[in-house]
């Protein structure tokens, strides 16, 4: 059984949760695409695990962890990560994998990032600072070092200097201050004898896991809207976020995937810039940003609030052939008493589709709105569908009907047990 989880808006949709949940009878739980800039919570018996790198259901028993070759990796947050949770008794040897094909965050990516923000002033993206972009930059440029340059030390050096060199000159045009060659390579050493025990050839364990019927569960990051494709470019982030991005990350087929999950958050958030139809500057927002904690995971950032999208959605559910949805943090509309969703866009007086529309657009473009009554109950104890709220049960209904695809899971909490199974 191959299940791959995907966020259907702008990122921060409740994927680790699902991930995690789905994580229990999975062998091999997989990233395949981003990097550090995702940021997946999960939470056991109250403890909060903030992941970005390894994957969100290393926590299940038996699952073996892989980092498969699409993910680009920040050593030092990957270090980080492997010391937080074995901190907590369980250890990663043989239950990670890091692919040998993965590329390098270097300092110097970090530095570009930043720099290109600050020179983009007004018109900055509101990345996450992780140097996301100038890492796929290189990679596709061919100046990326990966862990395979790392296993060959002479090599990893010789290329590093040569890169950080130019980076330094490019550095120098933004007046920021140049990367320390000598002490970032003997960083890099350190980090690579922690590494080095887990790099492995991850297509090898993937397609003999595929070929033996393995049960693998691929965790999507981001959100489809951000897809670098698919996305109003340049709101995007460097990876492409659709079921396509699972071959190329992981070297899956795509046709072997028995079901992409969807995660719908019932209402939106999104960090930085951006047009975003549906955004709320009222109470609601500020209501809705405090009661669901909608600060970043990364970054910390207050997240952006809207109404839930379902001309988004369904636009990405369609792209990434998604037939199953899980709807998340549905508890935290509780006690709102009108409910509004985007059902589509009308820009210059007619209908027009979130794929036909660019970033102008979509910053112009008037929601047509559905309005639902709300509800007052907690419903965080409820784990029956039919002891939900009515007017909450209609609204789970329309989105089910409005996107053709069955909600399988309903949460309504972020502990593990908090759900509602269809
Ligand atoms: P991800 O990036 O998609 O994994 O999402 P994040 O972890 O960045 O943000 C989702 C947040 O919502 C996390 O703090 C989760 O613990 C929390 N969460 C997930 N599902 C639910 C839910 O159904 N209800 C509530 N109240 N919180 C949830
Ligand atoms: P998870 O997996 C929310 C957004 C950034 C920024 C844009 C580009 O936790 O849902 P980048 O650093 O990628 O170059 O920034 O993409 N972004 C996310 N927003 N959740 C994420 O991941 C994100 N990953 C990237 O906020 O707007
Ligand atoms: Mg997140």
């Amino acid at each position: 059984m191959i299940n791959l989880v995907v966020g259907s808006q702008w990122g921060d949709e409740g994927k680790g949760k699902l991930v995690d949940l789905l994580g229990k009878n999975a062998d091999y739980a997989v990233r395949f695409h981003g990097g550090n800039n995702a940021g997946h919570t999960v939470i056991v018996d109250g403890k909060k695990y903030p992941f970005h790198l390894i994957p969100s259901a290393i926590l299940n028993k038996n699952i073996v962890g892989v980092i498969a070759n699409g993910v680009i990796v920040d050593p030092a947050v990957l270090i980080e990560e492997i010391d937080l949770v074995e901190k907590d008794g369980m250890s990663l040897k043989n239950k990670l994998v890091i692919s040998d094909r993965c590329h390098l965050i270097m300092p110097y990516h970090k530095a570009l990032d930043e720099a290109y923000e600050n020179a983009r002033g007004k018109n900055k993206l509101g990345t996450t600072k992780r140097g996301i972009g100038p890492t796929f930059a290189d990679k596709v440029s061919y100046n990326g070092i990966r862990f395979y340059e790392l296993i060959n030390w002479n090599t990893f050096v010789e290329k590093f200097e040569f890169q950080a060199r130019i980076k330094n000159k490019i550095l120098k045009l933004f007046n920021v201050s140049p990367i320390n060659i000598k002490k970032a390579i003997s960083n890099y050493r350190k980090m690579r004898e922690r590494l080095l025990p887990y790099v492995k050839d991850s297509y090898q364990i993937l397609s003999q896991a595929v070929a033996k019927e393995k049960n693998i569960l691929l965790e999507g990051a981001h959100g489809v809207m951000l897809d670098v494709d698919f996305s109003p470019y340049p709101f995007s982030t460097g990876s492409n976020v659709t079921t396509g991005a699972v071959n190329t990350g992981s070297g899956i087929p795509v046709n072997k995937i028995d079901n992409v999950w969807a995660v719908v958050k019932a209402y939106l958030s999104r960090v930085g810039g951006g047009p975003l139809p549906t955004e709320l500057f009222d109470k609601n927002a500020e209501d809705i940003r405090e009661k669901g904690h909608e600060y970043g995971t990364t970054t910390g950032r207050p997240r952006r609030i809207g109404w839930l999208d379902l001309e988004a959605v369904k636009f990405t559910t369609e792209l990434t052939s998604t037939n199953n949805i899980a709807i998340t943090k549905i508890d935290i509309l509780s006690g709102l008493k009108k409910i509004k969703v985007c059902i589509g866009y009308k820009y210059k007086g007619k209908k027009i589709s979130m794929s036909s529309c660019g970033y102008k657009e979509l910053a112009e473009l008037t929601p047509v709105y559905k309005s639902f009554p709300g509800w007052s109950e907690d419903i965080t104890g409820i784990r029956k569908f039919e002891k939900l709220p009515k007017n909450c049960q209609k609204y789970v209904k329309f989105i089910e009907e409005f996107l053709k695809v069955p909600v399988k899971i309903v949460s309504v909490g972020p502990e593990r047990e908090e759900n509602i199974y269809a």
